[in-house]
Formats: structure tokens, C-alpha cells, sequence
């Protein structure tokens, strides 16, 4: 199976259904694969995250990278290492090409890197995560379920 098979909308109740669906997204992503994590504070990029760690088979932990803007996994079980990016106070896509990520030996998924990631990459897979509790005149509950669209993205150059 591929990744196009999670092409498309799904909504998440819960954090474990979002880690699972991060495992099984894992378990697909090769070396040279790399993914754009698009949404709000909270949406759950990290816990996604967190369980595409575990369906590749890398150390943890996956955390949210506060004052380290590119976190490098090794892998345990002979995959690919992940690359955890932060972009979120990156300027510019000249600071993310300036990090060195090691492109075609690793995952990488970039938090916040949408605009960005043009500038390394031919392709990508752009995951977007949404709070439906975020929209205007919408109860807030930040257990609300989340909708998840994944879409597959190639630069235009
Ligand atoms: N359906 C859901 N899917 C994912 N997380 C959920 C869900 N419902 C509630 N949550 C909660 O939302 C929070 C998501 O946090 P997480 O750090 O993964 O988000 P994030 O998008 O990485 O945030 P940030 O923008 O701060 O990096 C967690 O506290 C999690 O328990
Ligand atoms: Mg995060």
C-alpha cells in the first residue's frame, strides 16, 4: 500500500485515533519523504507526529520542539531517521534550506512549513489538521474532533 490511499478528508475524535493514524502513515513514509503539518495551536500536529515516530520505528521522544528548530530520530529498527521540524519562527524558506536536513536519507516532517518547503523539496505531502471548536461562533472545546486532509503537493517551478 501507499501513501495515496490517506489521501483525502478524515476527521479524529481523539488523540489516540490521531497517533494511530500517525503510526500507519509511519509505517508507509520512506527516505526522501517529506510532510508539511498545516493547523492551529493544538490541532495535533505533534501527537500526529508522535505516532509517525512509532509506525517508522525511531527514539523518542517526540516533543514539541521548543528552542530546537530541527530534531534528528534515529531510527531503531533499520528505517529511515526523522527529521522533526519546527518552522514556526523560521522567516524565511532560505532558514529552513540553512538547517541541512539531510533530504534524501531521512523522513522529514516540517510543523508550520507550509511556503516553505518549495524551496527543498520537488514533492511533498501536505497534512492539514483542523479544530472545527476554532471557527467563528463555534463553542470552544479543545477536545473537539479534528479534521485531517492529506493531499499530495509538488513545488511549481
Ligand atoms: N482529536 C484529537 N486529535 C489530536 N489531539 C487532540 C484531539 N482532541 C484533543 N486533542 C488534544 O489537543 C492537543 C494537541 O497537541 P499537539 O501538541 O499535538 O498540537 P500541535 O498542533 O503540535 O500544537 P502546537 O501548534 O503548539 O505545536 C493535545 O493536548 C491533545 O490531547
Ligand atoms: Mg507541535
Amino acid at each position: 500500500m501507499s501513501l495515496d490511499a490517506f489521501a483525502g478528508v478524515r476527521e479524529i475524535a481523539t488523540p489516540a485515533d490521531m497517533a494511530t493514524l500517525g503510526r500507519e502513515l509511519g509505517a508507509l513514509l520512506r527516505a526522501g519523504d517529506v510532510i508539511v503539518l498545516t493547523g492551529p495551536l493544538g490541532a495535533g500536529k505533534t501527537t500526529l507526529t508522535r505516532g509517525i515516530g512509532d509506525g517508522l520505528g525511531v527514539r523518542g521522544p517526540i516533543q514539541s520542539p521548543t528552542f530546537v528548530i530541527a530534531r534528528t530520530h534515529p531510527a531503531l529498527t533499520g528505517g529511515a531517521p526523522l527529521v522533526h521540524v519546527d518552522a514556526y519562527r523560521l522567516s524565511s524558506p532560505a532558514e529552513l534550506e540553512d538547517l541541512d536536513v539531510d533530504l534524501p536519507g531521512s523522513v522529514v516532517v516540517i510543523e508550520w512549513g507550509r511556503g516553505m518547503v518549495d524551496a527543498i523539496a520537488d514533492s511533498w505531502w501536505e497534512i492539514e489538521l483542523d479544530r472545527a471548536d476554532l471557527a467563528p461562533e463555534a463553542e470552544w472545546d479543545a477536545d473537539a474532533s479534528r479534521t485531517v486532509t492529506i493531499t499530495r503537493r509538488s513545488a511549481h517551478r
